[in-house]
């Protein structure tokens, strides 16, 4: 796969995901939750920057935010929708890329990312870095979660380049058997990397999330960026 121009293919990848299966998460993270309750006034207008099918989102308008997201994949967003609907909730959501956030300068109080930067190439993760500042407010907050170097896993096959390899789904835990192999990226963060990358903000905060599954047979990292404006 070429990084330059996989973007296309990576949507298709997650169109596939999403319409195979119903076994994403329901819940939002420990570290989304947080980040809420502590940075966000009652209200804001909060971005959920790559919401899959919705877990945080589904949060953030339950506990009253008005909140936009954004996904690449058609599929991820229809069942964002959809969850939403299911219990009268509201939201405003847009299929596009990280790289191109269809908002205005200066629209949201904050932003939640969370697996997602880690999702693309280096390219587009630039790209995305100078859209999301372009987007939040001044002193507007952001957690970015994305997977860090260090992590233990089996299904790391090719690096297209550097630290962004390529995903044999088939052997990624907790992959359903009988579904299809998709291709997926994963590009693996350091705290150099992180603090160069959000340079641009006033107020870098990083911490690190780690936990083991499967009797330590597989290892997650990820590195935690709470940034302002
Ligand atoms: C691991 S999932 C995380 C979804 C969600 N943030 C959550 O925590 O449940 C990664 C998501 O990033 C999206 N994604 C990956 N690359 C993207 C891009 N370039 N633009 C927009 N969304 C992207 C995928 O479609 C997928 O929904």
């Amino acid at each position: 796969m070429d990084a330059e121009n996989c973007v296309g293919e990576m949507s298709q990848a997650w169109d596939k995901l999403y319409s195979q299966s119903d076994s994403e998460p329901r819940y939002p993270s420990d570290s989304v939750v947080r980040f809420v309750y502590t940075k966000c006034a009652r209200g804001a207008k909060v971005l959920d920057l790559g919401c899959g099918v919705g877990r945080h989102s589904w949060f953030l308008a339950r506990e009253g935010f008005d909140v936009c997201g954004t996904d690449f994949s058609n599929a991820g967003i229809e069942k964002t929708k959809k969850l939403l609907e299911r219990e009268n909730l509201r939201g405003n959501f847009k299929v596009s890329s990280v790289d191109n956030i269809p908002y205005d300068d200066n629209y949201f109080d904050a932003c939640v990312s969370s697996d997602v930067l880690c999702c693309c190439t280096n390219r587009v993760i630039q790209r995305s870095v100078s859209e999301l500042h372009r987007v939040l407010k001044p002193q507007g907050k952001a957690l970015i979660v994305v997977r860090a170097d260090g992590e233990l896993r089996q299904h790391i096959v090719n690096e297209i380049e550097h630290n962004t390899f390529l995903v044999d789904a088939k052997r990624h835990v907790g992959v359903a058997s009988g579904r299809e192999k998709v291709n997926e990226i994963v590009h693996y963060f350091d705290e150099d990397e992180v603090e160069s990358l959000f340079c641009k903000f006033g107020k870098l905060e990083i911490d690190w999330l780690e936990r083991t599954c499967d009797g330590m047979k597989y290892r997650d990292k990820y590195i935690l960026a709470t940034l302002e404006k």
